[in-house]
């Protein structure tokens, strides 16, 4: 056991990474450029073979950061990644390290399906010595209650034949201050030596790694850094339309109390939550709760706040319309933005799509402008088809309202204001235009 220590800290080990997507693909980049020998694996055949041409289907993950590092064929001990379509590579791997989603099912409870097809998968082909661990976001005890069994039905004891542990992934997807490798690493394992062999596989990637006393300590430890950013993104979405109604602008207030250089955070409201962790991990803990019968009334109310934001900011266009003589139904409205968060090309839950929606239901014509997002596929929930129209002075112009929904930085917001006839803008997008602000209305 103490071996693959060693093998971890002289980078002569295996790791293979199983989900290659926000999550998996940068770490499994970051693996190979610290000099480990990687595997990569996913269920999606077109990304990997996208990978093996080097070819990154992420914006923020370029290919000129896979070329040098992508390898056509598995070599230990030779620095690189290798796309494996061929689960039984997971036998030449010394650490497993399992990126998988974990969304929420259609009754708002853990979807856990994609975690446990993986553990079914690794256990398949486990041997003895080899570190498991989990990094997909998940409530307490999921790393020992659920995937441990599972991985134990071969007839290998975790924490004695092979090691188990959770770490959980803090990417943030295009922070230009942070990577992977700089972004702390909690690591807690099902047993202290568990622990250990995994904070030696991160250590040797990671610039630090932050051990806690058990897997449980970190999955809890991911949830409540969600939690926080749910809860407060809600209480100043709350403040929102209180101001606003006291025809204060929210803006400015947090950036005034900002200035306070202890014991304020700022947080900003938007048009909703969206992306693939705050409107979804907190309610891994609610679920959890209820089996302690508790129930988690921060976690809910800032649920129920978050959500109700896109009605708000529809009910402040249809407001500012009506100001200028106009109502909703059959009004032309440019959508700016559908990715949940600026220069992301990722829309995965998005407010975007429910303001489509409650837009739709009030009769309006709804287009889109996104610099990343070419065309909305079909989801679970929503089907739109539509595509991202050329954002010029005629489009601008010939909308009702432009309503700003995402604030990417390559959009030129004073041609925008200066062409539009009028601009809902729900993150602030403007804030440095200086002609036309007359025609902007903060929602
Ligand atoms: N995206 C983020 O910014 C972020 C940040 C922190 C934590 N997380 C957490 O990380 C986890 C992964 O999120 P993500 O954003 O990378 O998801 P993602 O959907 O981008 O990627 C998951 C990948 O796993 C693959 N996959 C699904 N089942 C598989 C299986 N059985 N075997 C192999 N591959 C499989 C999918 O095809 C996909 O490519 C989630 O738990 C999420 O909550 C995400």
């Amino acid at each position: 056991m103490a071996d693959l220590i060693e093998l971890f800290h002289s980078r002569r080990a295996v790791v293979g990474v199983l989900g290659l997507g926000y999550v998996g693909l940068p770490l499994v980049a970051t693996i190979a450029e610290a000099g480990f020998a990687s595997v990569g694996f996913d269920t999606r055949q077109d990304k990997i073979e996208s990978l093996r041409r080097a070819e990154s289907y992420i914006r923020h993950v370029p290919s000129s950061r896979l070329v040098p590092i992508v390898r056509d064929s598995f070599a230990a001990g030779t620095p690189g990644f290798f796309p494996s379509a061929d689960y039984a590579d997971l036998r030449r791997c010394d650490g497993i390290l399992i990126c998988v989603p974990t969304p929420l099912t259609e009754n708002r409870e853990p979807d856990l399906s994609y975690v446990i097809a993986t553990a079914e998968t690794v256990a398949a082909h486990l041997r003895a010595g080899q570190l498991i661990v989990l990094e997909s976001t998940t409530y307490p005890g999921t790393t020992d209650e659920v995937v441990r069994p599972i991985l134990e039905r071969g007839g290998l004891i975790a924490g004695r034949d092979f090691h188990l542990a959770f770490s959980p992934e803090r990417e943030d997807p295009n922070n230009v201050s942070f990577t992977t490798r700089t972004i702390p690493k909690l690591v807690g394992g099902i047993t202290p030596h568990c622990g250990k062999v995994a904070a030696a596989l991160y250590g040797a990637v990671i610039d630090q790694v932050v051990p806690v006393s058990s897997a449980a300590v970190a999955e809890a430890a991911k949830l409540l850094e969600n939690i926080y950013r749910s809860v407060n993104i809600a209480l100043v979405n709350e403040l929102k339309m209180l101001f606003d109604r006291m025809g204060l602008n929210i803006w400015e207030i947090i950036d005034a109390a900002a200035t306070k250089p202890f014991g304020f955070t700022p947080f900003y409201p938007g048009p909703g939550l969206g992306g693939h962790c705050i409107p979804i991990d907190p309610f891994y803990l609610t679920w959890r709760a209820r089996q302690f019968e508790m129930s988690t009334r921060f976690i809910e109310l800032a649920g129920e706040i978050n959500l109700a934001m896109p009605a708000y900011v529809v009910e402040r266009v249809a407001d500012a319309l009506n100001e200028r003589g106009k109502s909703l139904k059959g009004a032309k409205i440019l959508l700016l933005g559908v990715a949940y968060k600026r220069d992301l090309d990722d829309d995965r839950e998005s407010p975007s799509f429910k303001l489509i929606e409650l837009l739709q239901r009030k009769h309006a014509q709804v287009s889109y402008h996104d610099p990343f997002v070419p065309t909305l596929h079909s989801g679970r929930r929503y089907d739109y088809r539509l595509r991202s129209i050329t954002l010029d002075a005629q489009s601008v112009a010939a909308a009702d309202a432009v309503l700003i929904a995402t604030d990417h930085t390559n959009v030129d917001y004073d041609f925008v204001v200066r062409h539009a006839q009028l601009v809902v803008d729900s993150r602030n997008a403007t804030r440095n235009v200086r002609l036309g602000r007359g025609k902007i209305v903060l929602a």
